[in-house]
């Protein structure tokens, strides 16, 4: 009997309808499995009640637990990047999150925007996205705001050791893979000191991965890919913003944002990895119990997997990809979704 505990953080807008439905899934996919979970309200409420975003105590309990479930950060009444900077990013910066991986994987039964071209090929590939670095940072500032001299920086910063670290994980996920293929994407002719960084350690690192072919593309040019032959791709690696992008494009190829499922990793696990639906907090119908869990559910399995529990996540997947194949058109309600995916394992 193995038994984890699992710090829940529902956050903003429908992020809590979400998680909810991600619970719900963990706790009917059994096995010799005690998942014992713990709330913590972070986002807009606790900040209007307190003023605070993510405070120490919090951020020292969330690092005793095995896994983090993350619904969404992010509130229109609160001021742009307060709490995207004040709570989510901290929590990856902290925990050391520096694998972002957000699969991309269109399912039977869901319709791609790219339609035939993408189902008769197949669409299977994998972002790990730099979690820690980049523009991220914070690393920049304003000089003589309000002037007609304004002048505004935001600095990426790019590391050899953040690079190499994620270049390979990147490179190791690859060879586990079928195609064993890694595309890094970047922009070294204009960003020509980080890319060429980017560029140096892929060419490095790679010599220890022999069987991994890689190839390489400006993101620019990735986004015409993305968009019209996805189904090149198994796994790209790229750095923290333009994997912020891709990835939206990736979800809409793979049927929509209501499908991404994604990871903050660390692989080293000296902190806890948290699991996310790459979608925000959608206030706009947060309340409503209409948005779609399956990526808060594709989420929860991605966290099993990464508590080592892979039958289970695997019967999760297969649960999900049945509910998909069924789902049609048919317009279900957050928990009815949930309870058609829970009630198939
Ligand atoms: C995401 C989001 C975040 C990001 C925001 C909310 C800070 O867009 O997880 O993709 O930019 O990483
Ligand atoms: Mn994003």
């Amino acid at each position: 009997q193995q038994s984890f505990d699992i710090a829940v953080i529902g956050g903003d807008g429908i992020g809590p309808e979400v998680v909810a439905e991600g619970l719900k899934v963990i706790d009917a996919v059994g096995g010799d499995v005690t998942v014992r979970t713990t709330e913590y309200d972070l986002g807009a409420t606790r900040w209007h009640r307190t003023g605070e975003t993510l405070p120490d105590s919090v951020l020292s309990e969330l690092r005793g637990h095995d896994g983090i479930l993350l619904g969404a950060i992010g509130d229109p009444g609160v001021p742009s990047g307060v709490l995207e900077r004040g709570v989510l990013l901290p929590l990856r910066f902290a925990l050391d999150h520096y694998v972002n991986l957000r699969p991309a994987k269109l399912f039977p039964g869901v319709t791609s925007p790219l339609a035939d071209h993408v189902t008769s090929k197949g669409l299977d590939f994998v972002v790990v996205r730099e979690g820690t670095e980049g523009p991220y940072t914070g690393n920049g500032g304003a000089l003589r705001v309000g002037t007609p001299a304004e002048v505004a920086t935001e600095v990426s910063v790019n590391t050899r050791f953040g690079i190499e670290r994620v270049v390979r994980d990147a490179f190791a996920r690859a060879q586990a893979r079928p195609r064993q293929h890694l595309t890094l994407v970047h922009k070294h002719n204009v960003l020509t000191h980080a890319g060429h960084l980017w560029r140096r350690t892929v060419e490095e690192v790679g010599a220890e991965f022999p069987d991994v072919e890689t190839a390489y593309q400006h993101v620019d040019a990735a986004t015409i890919f993305l968009a019209t032959d996805p189904a090149r791709f198994d796994v790209i690696v790229t750095d923290n913003l333009f994997g912020d992008i891709i990835t939206d494009i990736a979800a809409a190829v793979a049927g929509g944002i209501g499908l991404a499922a994604s990871g903050n990793i660390n692989p080293t696990r000296e902190s806890p990895s948290m699991f996310e639906p790459v979608h925000g907090s959608a206030p706009d119908i947060a309340g409503q119990g209409k948005a779609d869990p399956t990526a808060a559910i594709l989420s929860a399995s991605m966290l099993l997997a990464h508590l080592g529990l892979g039958a289970q996540a695997e019967r999760v997947e297969t649960a999900v990809a049945a509910d998909l194949a069924e789902r049609g058109t048919a317009s279900r309600a957050t928990s009815q979704i949930g309870d058609a995916i829970a009630a198939r394992l």
